[in-house]
């Protein structure tokens, strides 16, 4: 059976934007109960300024504690710049992403960069993190619309995807950072991609605002793509992008991949466990679209 490799970027982008402060002990155990239900990749913190997103300040200390603890997980973390970097090898990162918004008003509002200056840094940065024996993924964000510009030219788009893979990075993820895309964007957007990358080193991050991740997510299925970001419980949103809901719930990934015949590794009933623990930690209701369902089939399964 084909794979879908899944991603979960809940303890990052799922994390970033919350309110409620989640100590590295209840990360810990997040990250514990993904790796429990199978998940084999977790984006585990963002070494960024703790100015910028006071979530992640734990950073230098939550890495080393999950490859301790889970030494098996492949692990990422997000550096936005030779900083982040430094600060990340410090505490052991085998694995970093660096984020290339594709407009310029996005780049100055999450790293403070224009467009140019971003799309350097984030090649020095991947070649200085591959030079040090890291793998390097690096997200273009805002690869459909702008919260800011609108929508984004998709020959841009392409141009920087090409321009971080020749800078070495193994995956190039394509980010809906807000959620705006469509189908038809998804299937047009990464059939013009994949002349310029490999589809094996394509990945897309998806989020749910207009209710369609969903079909997005399977729209890239069909265009080829088989590395999808995704969030437990849907958590996540980007403090800089206004307008972004909920990532792509990984259950609900999980659930439309086995439907259509794909692996994923991940067991649906010890997900829920995680998104039980997300919804602890962040005091309220979480889950994808199919969570219901899904916690209606394990308390079958499970009779208390
Ligand atoms: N981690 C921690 N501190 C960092 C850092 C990093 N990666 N990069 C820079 N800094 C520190 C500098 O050392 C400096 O510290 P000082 O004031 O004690 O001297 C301070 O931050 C300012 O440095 P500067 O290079 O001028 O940064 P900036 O103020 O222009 O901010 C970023 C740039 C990238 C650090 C900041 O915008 C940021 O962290 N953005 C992250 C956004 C994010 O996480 N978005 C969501 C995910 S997409
Ligand atoms: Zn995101």
């Amino acid at each position: 059976m084909e794979r879908l490799h899944v991603t979960d970027v809940a303890p990052r982008d799922g994390l970033q934007n919350q309110s409620v402060p989640v100590g590295t002990d209840g990360k810990l155990q997040l990250i514990e109960r993904l790796a429990a239900a199978g998940v084999a990749s977790v984006e585990v913190t963002s070494f960024v300024s703790p100015k910028a997103v006071p979530q992640m300040a734990d950073a230098g200390d939550l890495l080393p504690l999950v490859q301790q603890r889970l030494p098996a997980l492949r692990t990422s973390v997000l550096v936005p710049n030779l900083t982040g970097l430094q600060r990340a090898r410090a505490a052991g990162a085998r694995e970093i992403a660096v984020v290339l918004s594709a407009t310029e008003t996005m780049n100055r509002k999450n790293i403070n960069m224009g467009l140019e200056q971003a799309a350097e840094v984030s090649e020095q940065t991947v070649q200085a993190a591959l030079a040090a024996g890291l793998r390097a993924r690096a997200y273009v964000a805002v690869a459909f619309e702008c919260p800011f510009e609108g929508e984004t030219p998709l020959d841009r788009v392409v141009a920087l995807a090409r321009r971080m893979a020749a800078a070495g990075a193994q995956e190039i993820v394509i980010a809906d950072t807000i959620g705006a895309a469509s189908p038809a964007m998804v299937r047009d957007r990464l059939g013009a991609l994949r002349q310029a990358v490999a589809a094996e080193r394509l990945a897309i991050h998806l989020h749910d605002t207009r209710g369609m991740a969903v079909a997005n997510a399977w729209a890239a299925v069909e265009a080829g793509v088989r590395r999808f970001d995704a969030s437990v419980g849907g958590i996540g949103g980007c403090p800089f992008a206004p307008g972004a809901a909920g990532n792509l719930a990984t259950e609900d990934l999980v659930l439309l991949a086995h439907r259509c015949g794909f692996e994923t590794g991940i067991d649906l009933d010890a997900l829920l466990d995680a998104v039980d623990h997300a919804q602890a930690l962040l005091q309220r209701p979480l889950g994808g679209r199919s969570s219901a369902w899904l916690r209606g089939q394990r308390a079958k399964r499970q009779p208390a």
